[in-house]
């Protein structure tokens, strides 16, 4: 069966998606910065033995994600979702507040970039070489509609939109320089967890369903591209 990676897989989109790959019987390796901690992980685990494999990984933590890789380095990852991901301290809707044009936390846009641009961007360059040696060779790169430039009509979240603005040229940029994988950039809707706060229009367990269906119709002609979750192209 095949394999999959996720980042952040203790909760929310990463969790839906490690609980559904096990479900379909794949070998999962779902990371979380503090394992001991991730109970709905270590049930999974309970449920799925030893196809079900928890590794430790703050991805900010460039010497534990190279650390990682050596760890899995003949492990072919046939689908690997960057999705570790942070709108700050708070979810929806008080993020908003401290990445306003007049109110605007400078440390907390750093540690955002951390997060959702410079940790995908390690994570992936680590691990390109296990992707490349799979049969399905796709890396995700969990982006957002609030990274669409052309989507954003009414500001507001710039410490967000810019983190996943980056990710969008750097899972394009990949797509240029690694023609033996798949690199999509993905949008997953706007959902009901902890990021996405409970306004939000889509249970998350839906756009997982929608994201796996959709992984399976992608070809090499889909790299490069930013998608949905149906495998719509989103405006740049
Ligand atoms: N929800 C939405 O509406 C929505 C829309 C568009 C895009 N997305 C993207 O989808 C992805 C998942 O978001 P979500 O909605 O599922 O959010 P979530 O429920 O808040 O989960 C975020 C996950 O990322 C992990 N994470 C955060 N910082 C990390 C770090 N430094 N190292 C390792 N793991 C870290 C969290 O781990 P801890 O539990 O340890 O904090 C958690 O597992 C993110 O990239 C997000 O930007 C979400």
């Amino acid at each position: 069966m095949p394999t999959v990676m996720v980042t952040g897989a203790n909760r929310g989109i990463g969790y839906e998606h490690v609980a559904q790959y096990a479900q379909k019987k794949w070998k999962v390796i779902a990371c979380a910065r503090q394992p001991e901690k991730a109970i709905d992980l270590l049930q999974l685990q309970d449920k799925y033995g030893a196809n079900f494999i928890i590794e430790e990984l703050e991805v900010t933590n460039h010497k534990q994600v190279d650390d990682l890789s050596q760890k899995h380095s003949n492990t072919a990852i046939d689908i690997l979702i960057n999705n570790a991901g942070t709108g700050g301290p708070e979810g929806m809707p008080g993020a908003m507040d401290y990445q306003k044009i007049d109110n605007m936390n400078y440390q907390i846009w750093r540690d955002i970039l951390e997060v959702n641009l410079l940790a995908p961007f390690k994570v992936a360059t680590s691990f390109h070489k296990q992707i490349s040696i799979s049969d399905k060779k796709t890396l995700i790169m969990m982006s957002s509609d609030l990274g669409s430039v052309s989507q954003n009509t009414f500001g507001g979240l710039y410490s967000y939109r810019a983190s996943k603005s980056g990710l969008n040229i750097v899972a394009k940029g990949m797509s240029n320089e690694w023609k033996d994988i798949i690199v999509v950039a993905l949008a997953p809707g706007w959902c009901r967890t902890y990021l996405g706060g409970a306004e939000a229009e889509i249970d998350p367990m839906d756009s997982v369903e929608d994201q796996q269906k959709m992984f399976e119709s992608l070809t090499e002609s889909d790299s490069g591209k930013f998608l949905d979750r149906f495998g719509n192209e989103v405006p740049w």
